[in-house]
């Protein structure tokens, strides 16, 4: 076996300069830079879009660091999975070049007091039950961006909401960068990819294998004309015999805008989503399905 070139083996980067380095040689010599932001506890989600990135661009830096601005105190940033070294062999695998994991003090250096805000499409759905979150992404992603510098970054449409507040992002601030939206990865029954996944018991896990199911049913039943709160009403009463904690929300709404549709049919010229975050146990899961157009 020929020994790896050194530029096929995975560099890492912990700091703004040393990232700089490696991606202003590649930007000066002409070649593209993909880029894919994670919170690392990698699957083959993550794994997707690096993947996707390496096909859109000549070179690839996925990012590695768990935002504590993102998290709510309550919430569960101390024991989001970390596995930094199994990540890195995976970004390898994947044809990622460079991975950044920096420390937190170098993403948040004292003094540190700038927040980005993005309006209208942060609110309803996430934004309604965890308020400090859109605003703790939006500013770290708009961070990982200027640091980077990519020509296209890509995010999966898992986080349908996330993608259409960077989308938002880039075009409210002139950012000189591609977004691109990459579908959902699933377990073999439905069950979109999480690293929160890990968090369930065999129990818990069988319920969650249950959503994909409960919103993909109701797109198929809007997509033959059924009405909007009925398939809700419905989609509501699956949920609880599902064995579903509590529902955080189900919604459909427009993949746009992301304004929501209540009742009636779904107006076929609008492009709309199953949007559903459900509590099972103690963990907090969110997926969306589209309604398929005639
Ligand atoms: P994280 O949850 O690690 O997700 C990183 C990227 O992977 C996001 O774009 C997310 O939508 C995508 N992703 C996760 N699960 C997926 C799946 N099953 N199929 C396809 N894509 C999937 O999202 C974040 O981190 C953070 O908010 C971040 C953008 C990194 C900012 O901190």
């Amino acid at each position: 076996m020929s020994p790896l070139s050194a530029d096929s083996q995975l560099g890492v980067a912990r700091t703004v300069k040393a990232l700089r380095a490696r991606v202003d040689a590649w930007r000066s010599s002409g070649q593209s830079v993909g880029f894919v932001p994670t919170m690392g506890a990698l699957h083959d989600g993550h794994l997707s879009l690096v993947r996707m990135a390496a096909r859109l661009s000549d070179r690839t830096v996925a990012s590695i660091f768990v935002n504590p601005t993102q998290f709510a105190p309550h919430e569960d940033f101390s024991s989001y999975p970390r596995n930094e070294a199994q990540d890195l062999e995976k970004l390898q695998s994947s044809g990622c070049h460079l991975a950044y994991a920096p420390p937190p003090e170098q993403m948040y250096p004292p003094g540190f007091q700038t927040s980005i805000k993005v309006e209208a499409v942060s609110q309803g759905l996430c934004g309604e039950s965890r308020p400090h979150f859109f605003g703790g992404v939006a500013t770290v992603v708009c961070k990982l961006l200027n640091q980077v510098r990519p020509t296209v970054a890509v995010f999966g449409e898992k986080d349908f909401q996330q993608l259409l507040v960077i989308k938002r992002m880039v075009r409210d601030l002139d950012m000189p960068v591609e977004i691109v939206g990459a579908p959902i990865v699933r377990e073999a029954d439905g069950l979109a990819m999480s690293s929160r996944n890990a968090y369930l018991s065999t129990d818990e896990r069988a319920t969650a294998g249950k959503l994909n199911k409960i919103i993909s049913s109701m797109a198929d039943r809007l997509s033959e004309g059924a009405d909007a709160s009925d398939v809700l009403n419905d989609g509501r009463m699956a949920l609880e015999s599902a064995g579903v904690s509590r529902v955080d929300y189900l919604e459909i709404r427009s993949e746009t805008d992301l304004t929501p549709v209540l009742y009636g049919p779904i107006d076929p010229a609008i492009p709309a989503r199953v949007f559903i975050a459900a509590i099972v146990g103690k963990t907090r899961l969110i997926d969306n399905w589209p309604v398929r157009r005639a």
